[in-house]
C-alpha cells in the first residue's frame, strides 16, 4: 500500500494592526526599547482591540484567507483543530467558532492546548487524521490573543507577548512530500514556571482572584529560560540525527518565538546560520500558538518543493518538541 504523508498545502496568517511598539511600553512600564531588544529581540507586538474580540476573530481572518487562497469550499473541510491557550471562552472550543465564522459545516473541530508548542502538537495530530486515509482536508489553525492574560504593569512579561495567528491546510500526499516524523516530549513538573493560577477549576474566578491578579500569565522567565535554551536546541538536534540530516540538508529552521537568543541557540546547535532561519519575533513578540504558522506564511514565497525543513517549540507545561517536514509546493507560484 502506498504510504499517505500529511502535507501542507497552504497557508495564511493574519495580525490585529495596533502596534504596541517598544516606545509606548516606554510610556506604560520601567522599561527600555534597549532592554527589550537585547534580552528579547522584540520591537513591537500587535494588539487585538475592540470588545468582544476574541481569539476566534485572529483565527476566523485566517481560515477565510486559507480557505479563499487554496480554492477550498468550506463544506469540503473534514476537521479544523485550534491550538490556542487563550479560547473565546471555556466552551465551546474556538475551533468551533471559528468553523461557524467561516461556513466549515462538515467538519470535526475541536481546541488542542500545549501552550506554545500547540500548534506543533496540533500539526502533529492533525498529521494522524490524515495519514488513517479518511481525512482529505484539515485545517490546523494557531493562535492566540495573549493581551487578554498579559498584566501590563508587570514588566517581566508583558514586553514579550503579542496577538496574532495563522492556519494550515494539510492534504494526503503519496508522492514522499509532507510531515515525515516529530520528536514531542512533555514534563509536568514545569508547571509552577509558567501557568495561569486562576480561572480554571482548580479556582474559578472570585474577586480574590482578581484582586490578586491571578488571571494572567505567571512567569518565572529565568527558569523558564534556561530549560527552553536546552530543550529546544537539544529536540532540534535530536530530531535532526533521526532523519540523518546534516545542517546543510535543511533548508529552513522554523522556531518558536519566544526570545531572540534561545532561537540563537537552536540554530548554532544545529549548525545554521541565521539567513536560513525564519525570525519575525522583533515584530510580532511572542504569540504563542501562532508563531510557528506565522512563520510559515510571511516565508511561503520562498519555500520550495522539497525543501527539508525543521519545526520546533517550547512552552508551558513544560512541552517541546520537533518536526521534519518535506515542503510540498513552490510558495512563490502562490497568489498572495
Ligand atoms: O514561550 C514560552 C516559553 N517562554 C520562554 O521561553 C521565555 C523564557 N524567558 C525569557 O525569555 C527571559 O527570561 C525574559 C525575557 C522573560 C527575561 O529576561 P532575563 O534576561 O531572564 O531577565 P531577568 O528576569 O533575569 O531579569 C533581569 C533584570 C531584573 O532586574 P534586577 O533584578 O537584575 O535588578 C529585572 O527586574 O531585568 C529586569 N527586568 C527588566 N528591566 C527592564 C525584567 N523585565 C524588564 C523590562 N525592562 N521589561
Amino acid at each position: 500500500m502506498t504510504k499517505i504523508q500529511a502535507a501542507i498545502t497552504g497557508v495564511n496568517g493574519w495580525v490585529p494592526p495596533y502596534r504596541l511598539t517598544n516606545a509606548e511600553l516606554e510610556t506604560m512600564i520601567d522599561t527600555s526599547d534597549e532592554w527589550i531588544t537585547t534580552r528579547t529581540g522584540i520591537k513591537e507586538r500587535r494588539i487585538l482591540k475592540g470588545e468582544k474580540m476574541g481569539t476566534s476573530v485572529i483565527g476566523t481572518h485566517a481560515v477565510k484567507g486559507l480557505l479563499e487562497k487554496t480554492k477550498t469550499k468550506p463544506e469540503e473541510i473534514d476537521l479544523l483543530i485550534c491550538a490556542t491557550v487563550t479560547p473565546d471562552m471555556q466552551y465551546p472550543a474556538t475551533a468551533n467558532i471559528i468553523s461557524e465564522n467561516c461556513g466549515i459545516k462538515n467538519a470535526l473541530s475541536f481546541d488542542m492546548n500545549a501552550a506554545c508548542s500547540g500548534f506543533l502538537f496540533a500539526l502533529n495530530t492533525a498529521a494522524k487524521y490524515v495519514e488513517s486515509g479518511g481525512y482529505k482536508k484539515v485545517i490546523v489553525v494557531g493562535a492566540d490573543k495573549m493581551s487578554s492574560i498579559v498584566d501590563y504593569t508587570d514588566r517581566a512579561t508583558c514586553v514579550i507577548f503579542g496577538d496574532g495567528g495563522a492556519a494550515v491546510m494539510l492534504e494526503p500526499n503519496t508522492e514522499g512530500y509532507g510531515i515525515v516524523n516529530a520528536l514531542l516530549h512533555v514534563d509536568g513538573s514545569g508547571m509552577q514556571y509558567l501557568h495561569q493560577v486562576a480561572g480554571g477549576s482548580a479556582m474559578p474566578p472570585s474577586h480574590e482572584t482578581i484582586d490578586n491578579k491571578l488571571h494572567y500569565v505567571h512567569q518565572e522567565g529565568q527558569s523558564v529560560f534556561k530549560f527552553a535554551v536546552t530543550n529546544m536546541a537539544d529536540v532540534a538536534a535530536a530530531i535532526m540525527e533521526k532523519n540523518n540530516l546534516k545542517s546543510d540538508d535543511v533548508a529552513w529552521l522554523v522556531p518558536h518565538q519566544a526570545n531572540l537568543r534561545i532561537i540563537d541557540a537552536t540554530a548554532r546547535r544545529m549548525g545554521l546560520n541565521t539567513d536560513k532561519v525564519m525570525i519575525n519575533i522583533q515584530r510580532y513578540g511572542n504569540t504563542t500558538n501562532g508563531t510557528l504558522p506565522l512563520c510559515l506564511w510571511e516565508w511561503e514565497d520562498k519555500l520550495k518543493k522539497g525543501d527539508n525543513i525543521v519545526l520546533t517549540a517550547f512552552g508551558g507545561g513544560f512541552t517541546w518538541g520537533a518536526m521534519y517536514l518535506k515542503w510540498a509546493y513552490d510558495g512563490d507560484k502562490v497568489a498572495k
